[in-house]
């Protein structure tokens, strides 16, 4: 029996990509950045199955590229805002994606970039290594305290609830708003998301990325924090509005904020934020653990070898191919 031909569109952790050789005929794109759209639509041609990155967008004109052949998408991400899942569902192919094992590392970053930006931490090393420290300075680069502050997360799955227990061990009060998500390590629920911006001293942003997340962090939000409060963003850059950001900052309306995530990625080094001290950003590695990309490799080609067999993807975002 020949295997079935697959594209994977980078070279992801041997942990999934051994198995994608065992299994597969495999074309695996070996670039460091991303295939263009042409080559990934040219590559595509005649596949049953493409693992694919965040960084590629897989839509109709993609699938069609593959043909009637095609079997399954896997995304290796627990985001999959990346992939116009409706034309897959109308075609009949399952998306899989990558969830809880990139919890922990993505909790424990959120948290990192919690502590860094209400202390300060980048911001003082840059200061350090211009030769700016002369001496100890009673008012030298003051933070603010986690201990008896409100954290605030927007959202409240599987990432909200990891960051919600750890913040038990810092004497944080946690509220939430997600209107479909049961309370859990002490948070409690909160009815509207206006009273929750209004609470907080730390405000973490934990939902995909939708029509209805798009920009939620927009002016208005920004105008509805406390001017002492730091905002964290480890899920998707496209919630943010960054120029209001920008304003915010800038204007000192809020204290600080945090990204691992912005819109576009990377970001142009002439984005204003960059010029701001208050705004700490990463280059979206929040899931940056070996752990957790090894994982992350190793689900997603679980899920790809499973929709080439014709079985049930492990973990799979439209269930909903199986019913018809
Ligand atoms: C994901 O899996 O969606 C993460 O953003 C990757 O870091």
């Amino acid at each position: 029996m020949p295997k079935p031909k697959v594209f994977v569109t980078r070279v992801i952790r041997d942990k999934g990509l051994d198995l994608v050789k065992e299994f597969c005929e495999a074309e695996i794109w070996p670039g460091e950045l991303p295939p263009s759209r042409e080559v990934l639509l040219e590559k595509a041609r005649g596949v049953a199955g493409i693992l694919c990155l965040l960084t590629d967008r897989i839509d109709g004109e993609v699938l069609d590229a593959a043909g009637p052949g095609l079997k399954v998408v896997s995304n290796h991400a627990v985001g999959f805002d990346n992939i116009v899942v409706p034309d897959a569902t109308a075609r009949g192919i399952p998306v899989g994606n990558t969830p809880g094992i990139l919890t922990d590392a993505t909790a424990d970053f959120a948290f990192a970039l919690m502590l860094a930006a209400a202390r300060r931490v980048s911001e003082a090393e840059r200061y350090l290594r211009a030769g700016k420290w002369v001496t100890w300075g009673p008012s030298t680069l003051l933070g603010v305290d986690l201990a008896g502050k409100t954290l605030g997360l927007v959202g409240f799955g599987r990432i909200g609830q990891a960051v919600a227990k750890r913040a038990v061990g810092f004497d944080l009060r946690v509220i939430y708003y997600d209107p479909s998500a049961a309370p859990a390590w002490n948070a409690s629920p909160v009815g509207t998301l206006d009273e929750l911006l209004r609470v907080s001293d730390f405000v973490s942003i934990h939902t995909p990325l939708t029509a209805e997340t798009r920009r939620m962090v927009n002016a208005d939000f920004l105008s509805k924090m406390k001017p002492t409060a730091v905002l964290v963003n480890t899920a998707r850059g496209g919630v943010l509005d960054q120029a209001a950001l920008y304003d915010a900052l800038k204007d000192k309306r809020i204290f600080a904020a945090a990204l691992d995530v912005t819109d576009p990625e990377p970001l142009p080094l002439d984005c204003p934020l960059l010029r701001l001290e208050n705004c700490l950003i990463t280059p979206h590695i929040a899931s940056a653990s070996t752990y957790s990309r090894d994982m992350m490799a190793y689900l997603a080609a679980q899920n790809l070898i499973a929709g080439l067999k014709g079985e049930r993807l492990p973990h799979c975002v439209n269930p909903e191919v199986y019913e018809r």
